[in-house]
């Protein structure tokens, strides 16, 4: 399929020395760049109107079906600045592919993912001046809602697909420090046949009191456990999970439709069987972990994502007590999947997988 995209260049873009100051400590999510990028759906002209464009606010009708019944999906992804000058894409036609499984799962319109990649890498090309070097990235946010205004439940008939960006550094306040955890014995994510595997808004909005109570009691993440007998470990509110045995062995609990199949998970299984290390997707108990942790078998976790990368585990904290991974600091396993990891997405080692993709 092809579609036109019009480009409007914003008439009066951030000067260079406020885009400067953003980019210096960007933090995450709270600058955002000139332009977006929209692409409307309706049932009789499909995907139609697609521009580059100033980013501004939206007019939406008040009975806007997303505004009641949540039907809304995104995605998160990166561009990197090489050390070569070139911007950088991570693996960026798994997340065009996922959207289109979180759409199916929202009974929302399939994207083609052509169009989605161009839609990313036109609007990574107009604000290029905003992907930060040193370290950082420009956090991508392509989103989809529905606009029709109708108050019925079923499937609207109207879309609007955009893409946002955003200069990001750091996920956590405390950087590289490892993170603590709050194991939430109230609140579950997802059960099963539910849209635990969607990466849709309505799982976030489900979230925020279970997270609400992870920072009351100074933690970083949210941990759940799964909806039928509440033991076996599934994710954090936004990010995946591994665990590290003294024996080389790393473990994730396996994608069973109420996790979602990180792009960043998938990445590390490679690079960590590549090092010898023995992955497994397997169920771990919250029990297990604990008994596992004190033992001294179990000496590293961390949690991985786009945003967060990948965040060493120090503490847990739950309502039966607290216990510390290893020797609550990031460890040497999850030190070195981070650093290669790292390096490639950013191309300071060769593109083995053929995971990287130059945006222009
Ligand atoms: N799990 C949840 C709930 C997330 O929000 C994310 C972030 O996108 C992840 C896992 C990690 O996914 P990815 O590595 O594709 O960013
Ligand atoms: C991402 O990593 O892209 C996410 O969407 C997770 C969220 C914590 C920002």
């Amino acid at each position: 399929m092809t579609l036109v995209f019009e480009t409007i260049p914003h008439p009066r873009p951030l000067d260079a020395g406020s885009r400067s100051a953003a980019l210096e400590n960007p933090g995450f999510g709270k600058h955002f760049t000139d332009h977006m990028v929209t692409i409307r759906w309706n049932s009789e002209a499909g995907w139609h109107d697609a521009r580059v464009e100033a980013r501004r606010p939206f007019e939406i009708d008040p009975a806007a079906s997303v505004l009641h019944y949540a039907q809304e999906i995104f995605e998160g992804m990166k561009a990197y600045r090489g050390a070569d000058g070139r911007i950088l894409l991570f693996r960026p036609e798994e997340n065009a592919r996922r959207f289109n499984l979180s759409a199916e799962r929202m009974a929302m319109p399939q994207l083609p993912e052509d169009i989605f990649l161009e839609a990313v890498k036109r609007l990574v090309d107009v604000d290029r001046d905003w992907v930060p070097g040193n370290g950082g990235s420009l956090y991508l946010r392509p989103f989809m809602f529905s606009d029709e205004a109708f108050l019925g439940v079923r499937p609207a008939s109207s879309y609007v697909f955009c893409v946002i960006a955003s200069p990001a550094g750091a996920y956590f306040r405390n950087g590289d420090d490892a993170i603590r955890l709050w194991v939430t014995p109230d609140y579950t994510r997802a059960a099963p046949g539910g849209t635990g595997a969607a990466k849709c808004g309505g799982n976030y909005a489900g979230s925020l009191l279970a997270q609400r109570q992870a920072i009351a009691r100074e933690c970083d993440q949210v941990l759940f456990l799964d909806a039928v007998e509440g033991r076996w470990v599934e994710e954090l509110g936004g990010m995946n999970i591994f665990f590290v045995f003294d024996d080389g062995r790393l473990i994730t609990p396996p994608l069973r439709g109420t996790i979602l199949p990180g792009i960043t998970r998938d990445s590390i299984m490679t690079i960590a069987r590549e090092r010898g290390l023995t992955v497994s997707e397997a169920p771990v108990s919250f029990d297990q972990w604990q008994a596992d942790a004190a033992s001294g078998s179990l000496t590293e976790a961390f949690a991985c994502g786009t945003a967060a990368v990948i965040a060493g585990i120090g503490s847990v904290l739950s309502p039966g007590g607290q216990f510390a991974v290893g020797d609550g600091k990031t460890g040497p396993v999850t030190t070195a999947l981070r650093d290669e990891l790292t390096a490639l997405q950013r191309g300071d080692r060769p593109d083995r997988h053929g995971w990287v993709q130059a945006c222009s």
